[in-house]
């Protein structure tokens, strides 16, 4: 059965006025499409009642507080940032297992809502969660591929009440009420970005410097592969990135030998990330972005291209 757009937000909408009521609500807003719709649908129905925030983990892509605020500015909704990352580096230090991570990430988004909750006397927690991120996060039967930071990665004990008005949907799904809803392409074509951030694209022990490394990483790698995509030199990855190795390896620079970081560049073609294909970029932009790294950012000295589906592999590293 096709996807009726219109009733699935008229039916969301009922749905959050008669859960949340005149009740003010925190929604964890990432700039992501996900948060963004359910923003939107919740704010129809409650209003200002709805108080979106935006977690600076010191794990998102460049500049992207900014980013969002000036988004959410032209749509009028006004969003607050917290900035959280000394706690989430304080927490993560020393932490390499790649579920534990993700365990205290989605606990202590949790914890800095709670605090925000407190203080403005709110409820209710909105969360832009769709259906694979509790898929894979595993129960009913399903073995846990990962824990979804909002779904897996939720403390046992919290003193929220969850709505969640996309649970059943799929991104494409997701992306068709973005452009009902007249959010921006900005938004609701932009590529996913996981709630974790970058700490899924730093294997192993998450630092300042690596944060900071595979951040400028990422940058360049969207840049190059927008570029390349408007210029119509490729089909637009359906995701694309850098992730971090924990290994350094041997190069050399001048005439001295050199020691430095391995990134990983990922770019896959997807539906809805259930499954995946690497994309089959040209050499000659693979050479680019390989030597834009290189030269740019000061302690990675090799990079590699990640040619695994998934399955075998996830879209992300961790
Ligand atoms: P994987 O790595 O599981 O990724 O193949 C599938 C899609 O999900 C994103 N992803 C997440 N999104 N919370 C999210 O909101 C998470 O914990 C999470 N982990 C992965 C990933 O970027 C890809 O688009």
């Amino acid at each position: 059965m096709a996807f009726d757009k219109k009733k699935f937000i008229e039916e969301q909408i009922s749905l959050a006025k008669q859960k949340i009521g005149d009740k003010p609500a925190l929604l964890g807003l990432s700039g992501g499409v996900d948060s963004s719709v359910a923003a939107l649908i919740v704010y129809k129905a409650i209003g200002k009642n709805l108080h979106p925030v935006f977690v600076d983990t010191g794990l998102m892509r460049l500049d992207e507080a900014k980013h969002v605020k000036s988004i959410f500015d032209k749509l009028k909704m006004k969003i607050e940032v917290i900035d959280a990352s000394e706690e989430f580096f304080t927490a993560l230090k020393g932490v390499s297992e790649p579920e534990k991570k993700r365990k205290i990430i989605g606990e202590k988004f949790i914890r800095v809502f709670e605090k925000y909750a407190k203080t403005h006397g709110i409820k209710v927690l909105v969360q832009g969660t769709i259906a694979p991120d509790w898929i894979e996060s595993g129960g009913q039967g399903r073995d846990t591929i990962k824990s979804h930071h909002n779904v897996g990665g939720l403390p046992e004990k919290m003193g929220l009440e969850l709505f969640e008005p996309l649970r059943d949907c799929y991104k494409h799904e997701v992306r068709i009420l973005a452009q009902e809803l007249k959010l921006p392409d900005e938004i609701s074509k932009r590529q996913p970005f996981p709630g974790p951030g970058l700490a899924v694209r730093i294997v192993g022990e998450i630092t300042k410097e690596k944060a900071q490394i595979v951040r400028k990483c990422c940058h360049i790698v969207e840049e190059e592969l927008e570029k390349a995509s408007a210029k119509k030199e490729i089909e637009h990855p359906w995701q694309y990135f850098a992730a971090l190795l924990p290994s350094k390896t041997v190069g050399v620079r001048g005439d001295e030998r050199s020691y430095q970081y391995t990134i990983v560049v990922r770019a896959v073609r997807s539906l809805d990330g259930m499954t995946a294909n690497f994309s089959h970029l040209p050499p000659k932009l693979l050479e680019k972005i390989s030597s834009r790294i290189t030269n740019e950012v000061s302690d990675v000295g090799r990079v590699l291209y990640d040619i695994t589906n998934k399955p075998p592999a996830t879209v992300e590293l961790e």
